[in-house]
Protein backbone atom coordinates (compact mmCIF):
# COMPACT_ATOMS: atom_id res chain seq x y z
CA UNK A 1 0.00 0.00 0.00
CA UNK A 2 1.26 3.39 -0.57
CA UNK A 3 2.35 5.41 2.06
CA UNK A 4 1.09 9.17 2.79
CA UNK A 5 3.88 11.41 1.39
CA UNK A 6 4.88 14.80 0.85
CA UNK A 7 5.60 16.20 -2.76
CA UNK A 8 6.44 19.71 -4.26
CA UNK A 9 8.14 20.94 -7.21
CA UNK A 10 8.23 19.51 -10.65
CA UNK A 11 11.06 18.22 -12.88
CA UNK A 12 12.71 15.21 -12.51
CA UNK A 13 11.56 13.21 -9.30
CA UNK A 14 13.84 13.16 -6.50
CA UNK A 15 12.37 10.38 -3.50
CA UNK A 16 13.58 11.40 0.05
CA UNK A 17 13.82 8.78 2.40
CA UNK A 18 13.63 9.45 6.13
CA UNK A 19 16.36 8.30 9.08
CA UNK A 20 14.87 6.87 12.29
CA UNK A 21 13.03 7.37 13.76
CA UNK A 22 11.77 10.56 12.66
CA UNK A 23 9.68 11.31 9.41
CA UNK A 24 9.24 13.01 5.97
CA UNK A 25 9.24 16.18 7.69
CA UNK A 26 12.96 15.80 8.65
CA UNK A 27 13.43 17.39 4.91
CA UNK A 28 12.20 20.72 6.17
CA UNK A 29 15.24 22.38 5.23
CA UNK A 30 16.32 20.63 2.41
CA UNK A 31 13.31 20.74 0.15
CA UNK A 32 12.42 24.42 -1.23
CA UNK A 33 16.72 24.09 -2.08
CA UNK A 34 15.83 21.03 -4.05
CA UNK A 35 12.56 22.31 -5.89
CA UNK A 36 14.03 25.37 -6.30
CA UNK A 37 16.74 23.90 -8.53
CA UNK A 38 14.25 22.39 -10.77
CA UNK A 39 13.41 18.94 -8.92
CA UNK A 40 10.28 17.26 -7.94
CA UNK A 41 10.34 16.68 -4.26
CA UNK A 42 8.86 13.01 -3.00
CA UNK A 43 9.43 12.38 0.57
CA UNK A 44 7.02 9.22 2.13
CA UNK A 45 6.68 8.28 5.71
CA UNK A 46 7.39 4.97 6.70
CA UNK A 47 4.90 2.87 8.89
CA UNK A 48 4.15 4.52 12.40
CA UNK A 49 6.50 7.78 11.54
CA UNK A 50 4.96 10.76 10.22
CA UNK A 51 1.16 10.57 8.97
CA UNK A 52 1.59 7.01 8.39
CA UNK A 53 0.07 5.69 11.23
CA UNK A 54 -0.03 1.74 10.59
CA UNK A 55 2.66 -0.67 11.68
CA UNK A 56 2.84 -4.33 12.45
CA UNK A 57 5.70 -5.50 14.54
CA UNK A 58 8.62 -5.61 12.62
CA UNK A 59 8.65 -2.89 9.88
CA UNK A 60 11.52 -4.51 7.71
CA UNK A 61 13.43 -2.68 5.40
CA UNK A 62 12.63 -4.82 2.82
CA UNK A 63 8.81 -3.98 3.40
CA UNK A 64 9.50 -0.56 3.81
CA UNK A 65 11.32 -0.76 -0.07
CA UNK A 66 7.88 -2.02 -1.42
CA UNK A 67 5.97 0.67 0.45
CA UNK A 68 7.98 3.10 -1.25
CA UNK A 69 7.90 1.81 -4.92
CA UNK A 70 4.14 1.43 -4.43
CA UNK A 71 4.16 5.14 -3.27
CA UNK A 72 5.59 6.79 -6.22
CA UNK A 73 4.11 4.17 -9.02
CA UNK A 74 0.68 5.70 -7.31
CA UNK A 75 2.14 9.31 -8.46
CA UNK A 76 2.81 7.93 -11.88
CA UNK A 77 6.76 8.27 -11.35
CA UNK A 78 8.73 5.17 -13.22
CA UNK A 79 12.83 6.69 -12.57
CA UNK A 80 13.83 8.58 -9.81
CA UNK A 81 16.59 10.02 -8.35
CA UNK A 82 16.86 8.48 -4.87
CA UNK A 83 18.44 9.83 -0.89
CA UNK A 84 18.61 8.22 1.73
CA UNK A 85 19.52 9.01 5.28
CA UNK A 86 20.97 6.37 7.60
CA UNK A 87 17.44 4.00 7.71
CA UNK A 88 16.79 6.06 4.60
CA UNK A 89 19.62 4.86 3.65
CA UNK A 90 18.83 0.81 4.41
CA UNK A 91 15.58 0.87 2.52
CA UNK A 92 17.28 2.55 -0.53
CA UNK A 93 20.13 0.04 -0.89
CA UNK A 94 17.07 -3.11 -0.41
CA UNK A 95 14.98 -1.21 -3.16
CA UNK A 96 18.31 -1.38 -5.61
CA UNK A 97 18.14 -5.12 -4.93
CA UNK A 98 14.48 -5.29 -6.02
CA UNK A 99 13.88 -2.85 -8.72
CA UNK A 100 17.40 -1.12 -10.07
CA UNK A 101 15.22 0.04 -12.94
CA UNK A 102 13.65 2.89 -10.57
CA UNK A 103 17.26 4.04 -9.64
CA UNK A 104 18.49 7.10 -12.21
CA UNK A 105 20.75 7.81 -9.06
CA UNK A 106 21.66 7.33 -5.59
CA UNK A 107 22.78 9.32 -2.18
CA UNK A 108 23.31 7.58 0.55
CA UNK A 109 23.98 9.46 3.44
CA UNK A 110 25.21 8.98 6.71
CA UNK A 111 24.72 4.93 6.31
CA UNK A 112 26.17 1.86 5.57
CA UNK A 113 25.44 -1.02 3.23
CA UNK A 114 26.37 -3.45 6.00
CA UNK A 115 24.30 -5.53 8.44
CA UNK A 116 24.34 -5.22 12.53
CA UNK A 117 27.02 -6.46 13.81
CA UNK A 118 26.01 -9.33 17.05
CA UNK A 119 27.27 -6.42 19.83
CA UNK A 120 24.75 -3.88 17.61
CA UNK A 121 21.62 -6.09 17.27
CA UNK A 122 21.83 -6.97 21.11
CA UNK A 123 22.29 -3.23 21.79
CA UNK A 124 19.18 -2.81 19.53
CA UNK A 125 16.88 -5.79 21.18
CA UNK A 126 18.18 -3.88 24.76
CA UNK A 127 16.76 -0.97 23.53
CA UNK A 128 13.21 -2.77 22.85
CA UNK A 129 13.00 -3.87 25.88
CA UNK A 130 13.47 -0.15 27.48
CA UNK A 131 11.38 1.46 24.94
CA UNK A 132 8.44 -0.71 25.09
CA UNK A 133 8.64 -0.11 28.91
CA UNK A 134 9.58 3.67 29.27
CA UNK A 135 8.95 4.86 26.05
CA UNK A 136 10.17 6.92 23.71
CA UNK A 137 12.18 10.04 25.37
CA UNK A 138 14.06 6.87 26.29
CA UNK A 139 15.35 7.02 22.44
CA UNK A 140 15.69 10.96 22.41
CA UNK A 141 18.12 10.57 26.05
CA UNK A 142 20.20 8.03 24.58
CA UNK A 143 20.21 8.66 20.95
CA UNK A 144 20.56 12.41 20.61
CA UNK A 145 24.01 12.86 22.12
CA UNK A 146 25.28 10.55 19.59
CA UNK A 147 23.60 11.75 16.47
CA UNK A 148 24.78 15.39 16.61
CA UNK A 149 27.99 16.98 16.34
CA UNK A 150 29.61 19.35 19.36
CA UNK A 151 29.24 22.06 16.81
CA UNK A 152 25.39 21.75 16.43
CA UNK A 153 25.43 21.49 20.65
CA UNK A 154 26.97 24.74 20.21
CA UNK A 155 25.39 26.96 18.02
CA UNK A 156 21.79 25.11 17.42
CA UNK A 157 20.21 24.50 20.50
CA UNK A 158 17.10 24.65 18.92
CA UNK A 159 17.44 22.09 16.54
CA UNK A 160 18.54 19.95 19.19
CA UNK A 161 15.28 20.60 21.10
CA UNK A 162 13.11 20.32 18.53
CA UNK A 163 14.82 16.89 17.43
CA UNK A 164 14.34 15.93 21.04
CA UNK A 165 10.66 17.14 21.27
CA UNK A 166 10.13 15.22 17.49
CA UNK A 167 11.92 11.76 18.89
CA UNK A 168 10.51 11.65 22.20
CA UNK A 169 6.75 12.28 20.52
CA UNK A 170 7.30 9.02 18.00
CA UNK A 171 5.24 6.59 18.73
CA UNK A 172 7.09 4.07 20.35
CA UNK A 173 5.45 0.93 19.18
CA UNK A 174 6.59 2.15 15.40
CA UNK A 175 10.35 2.87 16.98
CA UNK A 176 10.37 -0.76 18.44
CA UNK A 177 8.78 -2.43 15.09
CA UNK A 178 11.44 -0.50 13.11
CA UNK A 179 14.21 -1.63 15.44
CA UNK A 180 13.69 -5.13 15.02
CA UNK A 181 13.33 -4.71 10.87
CA UNK A 182 16.74 -2.69 11.27
CA UNK A 183 17.97 -5.44 13.30
CA UNK A 184 17.31 -8.03 11.47
CA UNK A 185 18.16 -6.37 7.67
CA UNK A 186 20.07 -8.15 5.11
CA UNK A 187 23.89 -7.27 4.32
CA UNK A 188 23.81 -5.21 1.08
CA UNK A 189 27.44 -5.05 0.39
CA UNK A 190 27.39 -7.07 -2.24
CA UNK A 191 24.86 -5.30 -4.02
CA UNK A 192 27.81 -2.25 -4.34
CA UNK A 193 30.12 -3.53 -7.04
CA UNK A 194 27.36 -3.68 -9.82
CA UNK A 195 25.67 -0.45 -9.34
CA UNK A 196 25.26 0.81 -12.87
CA UNK A 197 24.10 4.24 -11.73
CA UNK A 198 25.79 7.60 -10.28
CA UNK A 199 26.46 7.57 -6.56
CA UNK A 200 26.98 10.34 -4.19
CA UNK A 201 28.13 9.19 -0.71
CA UNK A 202 27.47 12.07 1.52
CA UNK A 203 28.21 12.36 5.40
CA UNK A 204 28.41 14.49 8.34
CA UNK A 205 32.33 14.16 9.85
CA UNK A 206 31.59 13.65 13.21
CA UNK A 207 28.78 11.18 12.12
CA UNK A 208 28.88 8.95 15.56
CA UNK A 209 26.31 6.65 14.45
CA UNK A 210 27.69 5.50 10.81
CA UNK A 211 30.92 6.96 10.78
CA UNK A 212 33.88 8.19 7.83
CA UNK A 213 35.05 3.90 7.86
CA UNK A 214 31.81 2.83 6.34
CA UNK A 215 31.52 5.90 3.74
CA UNK A 216 35.26 4.80 2.63
CA UNK A 217 34.22 1.30 2.31
CA UNK A 218 31.65 1.90 0.45
CA UNK A 219 33.39 4.40 -1.78
CA UNK A 220 35.82 1.99 -2.34
CA UNK A 221 33.44 -0.31 -3.31
CA UNK A 222 30.90 1.50 -5.43
CA UNK A 223 32.61 2.32 -9.06
CA UNK A 224 33.10 6.00 -10.00
CA UNK A 225 31.06 7.10 -6.93
CA UNK A 226 31.93 10.39 -5.51
CA UNK A 227 32.41 11.16 -1.22
CA UNK A 228 31.79 14.25 0.29
CA UNK A 229 32.23 14.77 4.00
CA UNK A 230 30.56 17.75 5.63
CA UNK A 231 32.30 19.26 8.54
CA UNK A 232 30.45 20.21 11.44
CA UNK A 233 27.90 17.85 11.02
CA UNK A 234 27.06 14.64 13.05
CA UNK A 235 24.62 12.04 11.52
CA UNK A 236 21.64 14.09 10.85
CA UNK A 237 23.98 15.68 8.44
CA UNK A 238 21.00 17.38 5.93
CA UNK A 239 19.24 19.11 9.36
CA UNK A 240 23.01 20.07 10.96
CA UNK A 241 24.31 21.78 7.78
CA UNK A 242 21.85 21.76 5.17
CA UNK A 243 23.25 24.31 2.95
CA UNK A 244 26.58 22.75 2.59
CA UNK A 245 24.25 19.06 2.30
CA UNK A 246 21.91 20.98 -0.12
CA UNK A 247 25.09 22.21 -2.27
CA UNK A 248 26.51 18.60 -3.03
CA UNK A 249 23.03 17.29 -3.53
CA UNK A 250 22.06 19.64 -6.36
CA UNK A 251 25.35 19.72 -7.95
CA UNK A 252 25.04 15.78 -8.17
CA UNK A 253 21.48 16.08 -9.56
CA UNK A 254 22.36 18.58 -11.75
CA UNK A 255 25.63 16.77 -12.92
CA UNK A 256 22.85 13.49 -14.25
CA UNK A 257 21.38 13.39 -17.22
CA UNK A 258 17.97 12.59 -16.38
CA UNK A 259 14.82 12.59 -18.61
CA UNK A 260 11.70 10.85 -17.75
C1 LIG B 1 18.95 6.31 11.72
O1 LIG B 1 19.37 7.46 11.86
O2 LIG B 1 18.15 6.02 10.83
C2 LIG B 1 19.41 5.26 12.70
O3 LIG B 1 20.35 5.80 13.58
C3 LIG B 1 19.95 4.07 12.00
C4 LIG B 1 20.38 2.96 12.91
O4 LIG B 1 20.01 2.93 14.09
O5 LIG B 1 21.09 2.06 12.42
Amino acid sequence: MPYPFEVSGSGFPVVLLHAFPLSSSMWRANSESITDAGFRVVAPDFPGFGRNTSFSHVTSMDEMATGVRETIASLGIGRAVFVGLSMGGYVLLRILERAPSMIAGIVLADTTAASDTAEKTEARKDLVKRVSSGGSSVLAAEMLPNLLSAATYAENPRLVEELSAEISGCDPGAACAALRGMAERPDSRFLLGGIGVPVLLLFGKDDKVTNLDAAAEMANSIPGSTLSVLERAGHYSNLERPSEFDHHLISFLNSLRLNN
